[in-house]
């Protein structure tokens, strides 16, 4: 359990105004370079709150995401597949009336940049989410043997998302063009992009032994039930077979699905907010909108000229080739 005046508090005073800015007046970014990474400056204190204070367990159970890969997805699917013993009755779930976001907390934003930290012993097995790449996570999730579930998207498409969702929060963000050359510099949230995911992936290499999941946005969106059984398997949780023959499976799937879930009221018109944010940005809250925009695959042919798709493509070759993983 964590002192109401925990973490959070306590690292109020670290050396965050001392890391390098990247505040444009046009793009807004807002990033922190931190140990090779870029970071919101609105998470930059809940990161190091987190590395520092958060004790992860055996039973945990991770998800890890570079910001928009289907993050608020991710969390659905985790959250309904590991309390459907809790929620038979569909009609009654939880996802029907919050977003994700206030099911699953976000270490570095739910949880550490509060005064008051959650009580983090309720649940079990826990579940959690970081945007946290692999090498900066906090050193107890890397000596424990909590399951890590990790989430990737192509990478046109996740900027292509990137982009509209931070015109969404930022409406005087830069033209597509900058927002893309610094996307290939590096200069996303919590990215590189492609540093966060090899920085998991390679980890996973060298050991094996690692409990991780490595799924892809398009693969899930081809093959929902495949893969929601595959999730299962990996948490320990999976269908039995009467689950199977009464259709539990699609079930989940349905109700987890794009369709679904961006039409709810909840989904549509309430906001979501980052616990105690005195930034300007989040005291007002985002719309709970702003995380379900379209939920397809290939919509980066509406925005990308053919010079950037090559740029990006050669970039993705140089990091991606012969690692082992599709990208
Ligand atoms: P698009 O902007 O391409 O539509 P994150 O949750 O990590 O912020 O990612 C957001 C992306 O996931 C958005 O992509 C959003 O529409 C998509 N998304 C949200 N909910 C989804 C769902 N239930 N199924 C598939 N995609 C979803």
């Amino acid at each position: 359990h964590l002192e109401e005046d925990g973490p959070s508090q306590k690292c109020k005073g670290g050396n965050i105004s001392s890391l390098p800015n990247d505040i444009g007046p046009q793009d807004k970014g807002f990033l922190n370079e931190y140990h090779g990474f870029w970071i919101p400056a609105l998470a930059t204190s809940g990161v190091i709150a987190s590395q520092k204070y958060f004790q992860a367990r055996d039973t945990d159970i991770l998800l890890v995401t570079p910001p928009k890969v289907g993050t608020t997805w991710s969390k659905a699917i985790l959250f309904a597949l590991m309390n459907r013993i809790h929620y038979q009755d569909l009609q009654e779930h939880p996802l029907l009336t919050k977003i994700p976001h206030d099911l699953v907390p976000l270490l570095e934003g739910d949880i550490y940049t509060k005064k008051k930290v959650h009580d983090l012993n309720p649940a079990f097995p826990r579940l959690l989410s970081t945007h946290l790449p692999y090498v900066l996570l906090p050193t107890s999730v890397k000596d424990s043997t909590c399951k890590i579930v990790y989430v990737y998207r192509n990478a046109k498409d996740t900027f292509v998302s990137l982009w509209h969702f931070q015109n969404r929060l930022y409406p005087t963000t830069a033209s597509l063009e900058e927002a893309f050359n610094k996307f290939c510099k590096g200069m996303s949230p919590f990215g590189s992009y492609w540093d966060h995911v090899l920085s998991c992936w390679k980890k996973s290499i060298q050991n094996p032994g690692r409990k991780m999941l490595f799924l892809k946005y398009e693969e899930m969106k081809e093959q929902p039930t495949t893969y929601l059984k595959r999730i299962a398997e990996f948490l320990d949780c999976p269908f039995s077979p009467e689950e199977e023959a009464k259709g539990t499976v699609n079930d989940i799937s349905s109700l987890c699905s794009f369709d679904n879930l961006s039409n709810l009221d909840v989904n549509k018109s309430r906001k979501w907010c980052l616990p105690d944010h005195k930034m300007t940005l989040f005291s007002q809250g985002v719309d709970n909108a702003a995380f379900f925009r379209q939920g397809q695959t290939g919509d980066w042919v509406n925005y990308l000229t053919s010079e950037m798709t090559e740029k990006l493509d050669h970039i993705i070759e140089e990091k991606f080739h012969g690692i082992g993983l599709k990208f």
